[in-house]
């Protein structure tokens, strides 16, 4: 499964790719907005630092302005892939701007019949929120299965991009049920390196270490 990294932040994203395991970047509005910058400026900024997919959500919710902001976010470097939420307008887009071999990621995904619809329009991913889905009392990591099993059953090459994660079992279903991809917050990839008998270990091998040079 490939790893992306769920920010806009450059200094997570440039930790998380010393690490060697980053596969990509998605951003959102929220995510910029917190960084106190804008989604152009940033990608570009990120597209310098890493050389891996990066996405950038386009904010028209009309197909024909979709389809301009998408070409112009396109332009701005090879390795973006434009965001659109999931409706009629998106699907629209999406067809046009995936003709063009300009690569969609399909967003707010939240039923497999919507993934369903975005393969279809030719959307190189979509992005089921699973933590969302767990916000309002569902299942979350129900509908990566089966949108998985959908796409598998009739060979779309559209990728699955586990999102909205929260914790590091969402990682771990993520990959148990053949997402291709998870968009990981900086906090739970820390937490997905960490456990206490991996730190009781390396107390345990250093202290013996200090006892044997004795
Ligand atoms: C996906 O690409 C989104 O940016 C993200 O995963 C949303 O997560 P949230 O529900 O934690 O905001």
């Amino acid at each position: 499964m490939r790893i992306f990294i769920d920010t806009a932040n450059l200094d997570m994203i440039r930790e998380i790719n010393s690490w060697g395991i980053l596969d990509g970047v998605t951003t959102n509005p929220s995510l910029i907005a917190k960084e106190g910058t804008d989604t152009r400026t940033r990608v570009r900024e990120i597209a310098e630092i890493v050389d891996v997919p990066i996405s950038a959500e386009a904010m028209s919710l009309e197909a024909d302005g979709m389809i301009k902001e998408g070409r112009e976010l396109a332009a701005l470097h090879p390795n973006i892939n434009v965001k659109l939420p999931m409706c009629i307008s998106a699907l629209k887009a999406s067809k046009v701007l995936s003709g063009e071999g300009i690569d969609v990621n399909m967003t707010l995904i939240f039923s497999p019949q919507q993934a369903l619809l975005a393969a279809k329009a030719g959307a190189r991913y979509v992005s089921p929120f699973v933590g969302r889905l767990d916000d309002i009392g569902l299942y979350g990591t129900e509908i990566l299965g089966q949108i998985v099993n959908v796409f598998s059953n009739y060979g779309f090459e559209t990728e699955v991009i586990a999102a909205s994660i929260r914790n590091p079992t969402h990682v771990l279903d993520a990959a148990s049920m053949g997402c291709d991809i998870a968009t990981i917050p900086y906090n739970v990839l820390q937490q997905m390196v960490s456990h206490p008998k991996t730190d009781e270990g390396i107390q345990n091998f250093i202290k013996d270490y200090e006892k044997s040079k004795k």
